[in-house]
């Protein structure tokens, strides 16, 4: 694929991908994108043209290890944050805490826990990813029903999902798609583009089914599957970084708890420090973005500044309704 290509392919997709997936998201439901011309429904989920041709090669070729470790998200639900966080506590032994040279001070998370479907499988329909020394770690949007088989039933390995109330997810993703879409294209309206949202359609969505499948497995499969909240790990970000390090096979040990690590640890992934780093400032991913995109406000409520109380209470009813009976509650 032309660099030109691959560094713009949030916005052309439908240009990056084979005659195959042309062929296959011709006969699919289409609506409008956020940010790209189209958004195609497959397996009752919303996908990007690119972004669905990775998902498609993963299915058709990822295989599991027991020792894998996979990040799991919405968009814009904080997945930054964990990529920073899991890639910190699971190299810890390589890349010690505190140290002037560690990864997370000169790349953004991004590109050190990199998205299946969204970078290496989309960049390459048969990455190398068998040399990849264990524990592997990968983050993916992908819907629980469209993952890899190998990674559902062929093994042991672990899933963590990070979720974050639909409020918040919303206008992050609103300004996320505006701070994208080029000055020609313009801002998208936000009332357009939250009954896209409330509907289902925004991309991996929709939201609720997204999040209820991946709540439910860790509810069968607590193991496998652990569910964490963004806005928990807001409030109480020592308890959940050690109950991901339990999940993980990887406790702090006496003498770790000694020294602060969780505390370092945690101060390396905080938005203050990660989103003021040369690198998250002006850097940009090999896809395109700007490093800075991920990086706005960080916090939980700013729904409040944007959604109109009609609005909050229409998200408020679809999730009572969505969740009802799950024992799902999000803030
Ligand atoms: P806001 O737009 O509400 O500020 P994702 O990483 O899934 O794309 O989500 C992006 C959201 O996570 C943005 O939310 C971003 O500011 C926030 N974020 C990024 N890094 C963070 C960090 N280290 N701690 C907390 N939130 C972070």
């Amino acid at each position: 694929m032309a660099s030109d290509q691959s560094s713009r392919k949030y916005l052309q997709q439908e240009e990056c991908v084979e005659y195959e997936i042309k062929e296959l998201i011709s006969t699919l439901p289409r609506q409008n994108g956020w940010l790209a011309s189209s958004l195609y429904q497959y397996q009752g989920f919303w996908h990007a043209a690119a972004y669905l041709q990775g998902l498609i090669s993963c299915q058709n070729h990822f295989q599991a290890r027991d020792s894998d470790v996979f990040l799991i998200t919405t968009p814009k639900s904080g997945t930054t944050w964990l990529k920073a966080l899991i890639f910190a506590l699971m190299n810890r032994k390589q890349n010690p805490i505190p140290s002037a040279t560690h990864p997370l001070l000169t790349h953004n998370p991004h590109d050190l826990v990199p998205f299946l479907e969204i970078k290496l499988y989309a960049d390459n329909q048969k990455p190398d990813i068998a040399s990849l020394p264990s524990p592997r770690l990968f983050s993916t949007h992908i819907p629980y029903v469209s993952l890899p088989e190998s990674v559902k039933s062929g093994s042991r390995c672990k899933l963590v999902y990070l979720c974050r109330n639909p409020k918040d997810t919303f206008v992050s993703l609103w300004h996320f798609t505006n701070k994208l879409r080029t000055p020609e294209m313009g801002a998208n309206n936000i009332g357009g583009v939250f009954d896209r949202f409330c509907n289902g359609i925004s991309l991996y969505g929709p939201f609720w089914d997204h999040v209820l499948e991946y709540w439910n497995l860790s509810k069968d499969d607590p193991e496998g599957a652990m569910f964490l909240k963004y806005e928990d790990m807001k409030e109480q970000p020592g308890v959940h970084i050690r109950r991901l390090a339990e999940f993980l096979n990887c406790p702090f040990t006496e003498d770790e708890e000694g020294l602060g690590l969780v505390e370092e640890m945690l101060r390396l992934c905080s938005f203050d420090h990660l989103s003021c780093l040369e690198v998250n400032k002006s850097g940009k991913l090999s896809s395109g973005e700007e490093n800075n995109a991920f990086f706005r406000r960080g916090e939980v409520g700013d729904w409040k500044n944007y959604l109109t109380p009609e609005m909050v209470d229409q998200v408020d009813r679809i999730t009572a309704n969505k969740f009802s009976g799950s024992g799902l509650q999000l803030r």
